[in-house]
């Protein structure tokens, strides 16, 4: 593996080379971006290197080269050719004992005499590329990858578009079986603290009821609105759930540090044993592992509530990870496309400690401190919220 690399280098035009890294839950769309980064670093003679399994392989120095021939044929394949998890370097399980790895993060970039590392991925990769970056001695540019799309101070965020598509389908396919059966179903859509994929899917789906986590829900009023419907002769109705929508009086969650303590709290350490860990954990796995537990939704509450205040039949649906996967629309492929080939430029240029990110027609580099540790939630006075209000849609409010 080294070798390639180090032939790799040998024959390029200079001595500069660059490693990425995808992190963080995956998403369609992450193929076309490691293809655009590194196709774009290459037009440059930049030779390339993908790191296996996210910060973990820069740890364990797991990577392979990205040359021509491994990019190509990648940028309609759903998931990440370099694998992905929620590992981060600060705070890393090595063999069942949690470590702080920065500094071999750190040493190993330097000891490839990689100019930068790309970082694609989300607020925790935002948090951890920074983390990183303000250590010194590794440079780093990272692109706005989220079906969440809750990235600040980038218009859009990749995987939002592919994930909404595959939520809107859902959501029109529910409505024939819904009208066949005059019932209410649910649809929960992911978002984690955000409601855009929920919003978005569910203006373009024409859900009937919308809940989102910036908004409180009063069931009472779902109920009377739901009831209302079915007096008017409506016999059935599409409710696009959020993940993360809360009821009224029910106290904001606090935002998680990162991803790994992000996918263990909604894995549910309360299902867990002691320490969180169950019988499914395996001492033998590879590298660490999150205690395996199977979420539990809270949003089978909302319907359960919903069906006894209304006495309407009520479903519910969850697409889960259904919405990351398989292949990203024109939409996203443009957007990596436009993403990837800016940080090349970037790196280039030799313009570090950026995220790349959309407004409008271009992409720009935006300062990576002022993009790690902030969230970007729906403002409740947003046009689609807007929008959606006068298309008659209960955002569950009263
Ligand atoms: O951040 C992306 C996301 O899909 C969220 O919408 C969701 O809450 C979370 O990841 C699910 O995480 P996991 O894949 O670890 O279950």
């Amino acid at each position: 593996m080294e070798s390639n690399f180090a032939s790799q280098k040998k024959n390029s035009k200079t001595s500069r080379s660059i490693g990425i890294l995808t992190a963080g839950g995956d998403c369609p769309g992450l193929n076309a971006a490691i293809r655009a980064v590194a196709k774009s670093a290459m037009h440059f003679g930049i030779p390339v290197i993908g790191f296996l399994d996210g910060f973990r392989g820069l740890v364990e120095n797991r990577y392979i080269p990205l040359d021509d021939r491994a990019v190509s044929g990648i940028l309609t394949l759903g998931g990440t050719i370099l694998g992905s998890n929620r590992d981060k370097p600060h705070k890393m399980d090595m063999g069942g004992t949690v470590m702080d790895m920065t500094d071999v993060a750190i040493a190993n970039a330097r000891r490839l005499n990689l100019d930068c590392l790309v970082c694609l991925g989300g607020n925790g990769t935002q948090k951890n590329a920074y983390r990183l970056a303000r250590k010194g001695g590794i440079n780093v540019i990272t692109l706005p990858k989220t079906i969440d799309n809750d990235v600040v101070l980038t218009d859009t965020c990749f995987g939002y578009d592919t994930a909404k598509s595959i939520a809107t389908e859902a959501i029109d396919r529910l409505h024939t079986t819904a009208s066949s059966h005059h019932r209410i179903i649910a649809v929960e859509l992911m978002g984690h603290s955000a409601g855009w994929l929920a919003l978005g899917a569910g203006l373009a789906g024409g859900a009937d009821v919308i809940l989102i986590p910036e908004i409180k829900y009063d069931t009472h009023a779902i109920a009377d609105f739901l009831n209302a419907r079915r007096h008017s002769g409506k016999r059935f109705s599409i409710i696009a759930v959020a993940e993360g929508a809360t009821a009224v009086g029910t106290p904001d969650e606090v935002d998680e540090d990162d991803d790994e303590e992000k996918s263990q709290k909604k894995n549910g350490a309360k299902n867990g044993g002691k320490n969180g860990k169950t019988p499914a954990d395996d001492p033998s796995a590879p590298f660490s592992k999150q205690p395996l537990m199977i979420r539990e939704s809270k949003v089978s509450r909302i319907v359960r509530e919903i069906q006894m205040l209304t006495g309407i039949e009520a479903r519910l649906t969850q697409l889960g990870h259904v919405q990351r996967g398989g292949t990203p629309t024109p939409a996203d492929r443009l957007l990596c496309t436009r993403l990837g080939a800016t940080a090349g430029e970037l790196i280039a240029a030799h313009r570090y400690n950026v995220m790349v990110a959309v407004r409008g027609d271009t992409c720009i580099p935006v300062p990576l401190e002022e993009v790690a540790g902030h969230i970007r939630t729906v403002p409740t006075d947003h046009p689609w919220v807007n929008a959606a209000r006068l298309m008659g849609t209960c955002m569950g409010d009263a």
